[in-house]
């Protein structure tokens, strides 16, 4: 079985991060999102991983590429897509690659708590009549995803297997409330539906669409509801909630070159890496500090995942994540829920005039505490 990571796309909805990095790059507990998909794929046994890009090809070859947080045996191969015309299209992209075998495709900004090993066994088993399984989570907003309506009888149970009836692409007014996570398990079968479906009114070849046209072929697609989270990280408070969930299985770690003077308190779940500086600071974990970063007369709250190369000096962090080389210095009050860009500089600025100095990128967003 192969692998394919969908890391194409725009990511509009995190601007102006995204105008810089991909959005798949954003690091949660300072690793890539895109890391947490590659473990999904190796922990269920597969080595062999198609990874498609777009405009930001390469800065996710290189991130990727010079990990060592897999072993050798997985081979990854970058597959450009020169337009984003949709998740459908991602799958044409990479006929080449994927040729006659079996794959999970697996977003690139979608994150899970469940292991795919059993259902990857499931999905191989040589008796499995179905032409392809997807994953579903319940959700408050369906009307954002693509959503399924599925065979009755008691399958949106948690765990519980289904047929699926239908599947609409953010539909105005949802059948139900259980949408199509990001993972998908596809045999052969995918690559005739994908040539056989129309663009959508966004303009793009849908999955939903492709996998709609084998239920209309009378080929079984099969639902597995979720157990565990399921964050498509599009948005930022997604991005900070992804945060938290992985923050909250960290296990707590001191890199031996990192400095913690004396006057340093840690608590809880704890990760500092190398070569950083924490000094006269309280550090309430879970949370992260990345390599070479200064953490100096500063309070670091639960949930935070601070970057390499940051500072903090004089201020108080709490359930935010800080990329690298920004500057957060003697700023008053606490700064929470936030994401701070790279090289960004956030400080108190003089007492007269008061006023509120902002230099703030294209789509920038700043919530000011009153006076
Ligand atoms: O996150 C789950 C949802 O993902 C599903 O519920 C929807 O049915 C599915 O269509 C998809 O919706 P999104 O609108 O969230 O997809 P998005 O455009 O954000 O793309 C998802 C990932 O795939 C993202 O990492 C970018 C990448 N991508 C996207 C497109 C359209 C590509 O690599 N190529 C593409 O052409």
């Amino acid at each position: 079985m192969k692998g394919l990571i969908l890391s194409g796309g725009k990511g509009t909805r995190l601007r102006p991060l995204t105008y810089t990095r991909a959005k798949q790059l954003l690091p949660l507990a300072n690793r890539p999102v895109l890391f947490y998909a590659i473990d999904a794929l190796v922990e269920a046994g597969i080595s062999e991983i198609g990874i498609i890009v777009g405009d930001t090809f390469a800065e996710i070859e290189e991130t990727v590429s010079s990990a060592t947080c897999w072993d050798q045996e997985v081979a990854f191969e970058f597959i450009h897509q020169p337009q984003p015309l949709g998740l459908a299209h991602a799958v044409i992209t990479a006929e080449p690659f994927l040729g006659a075998d079996p794959f999970v495709m697996f977003l690139g900004d979608n994150l899970i708590g469940d292991s795919l090993a059993p259902m990857a066994r499931e999905f191989l088993a040589a008796d499995n009549p179905y032409a392809s399984q997807i994953l579903l989570k319940r959700v408050a907003n369906p009307s954002q995803f693509g959503v399924a309506e599925l065979e009755a009888d008691g399958g949106e149970r948690p765990g519980a297997a289904v047929r699926v009836r239908r599947l609409i692409e953010k539909p105005k007014d949802p059948p139900s409330d259980l949408a199509l996570v990001g993972v998908y398990f596809f045999d052969q079968r995918i690559h005739t539906a994908t040539h056989a479906i129309k663009p959508s009114a966004r303009g793009e070849l849908e999955i939903t669409d492709a996998i709609q046209w084998l239920i209309d072929q009378r080929q079984a697609v099969k639902a597995t509801v979720l157990d565990s989270y399921w964050i498509d990280t599009g948005k930022m408070e997604d991005i900070l909630d992804a945060n938290r969930q992985v923050l909250a299985r960290l296990e707590p770690s001191i890199d031996p070159t990192a400095h913690i003077a004396p006057d340093a308190a840690l608590s809880g779940a704890v990760v500092v890496q190398a070569g950083a500086r924490i000094e006269n600071s309280v550090i309430r974990g879970p949370a992260i500090i990345g390599e070479r970063a200064v953490i100096r007369d500063a309070f670091i709250g639960p949930f935070s995942s601070i970057y390499h190369d940051v500072q903090i000096e004089g201020s108080e962090v709490e359930y935010s994540i800080v990329l690298e080389h920004a500057r957060i210095q003697n700023v008053q009050g606490r700064i929470d829920q936030s994401l701070i860009g790279r090289y960004a500089e956030v400080y108190t600025a003089p007492p007269r005039p008061r006023t509120h100095r902002l230099m703030l990128g294209d789509h920038s967003t700043t919530g000011l505490a009153p006076h």
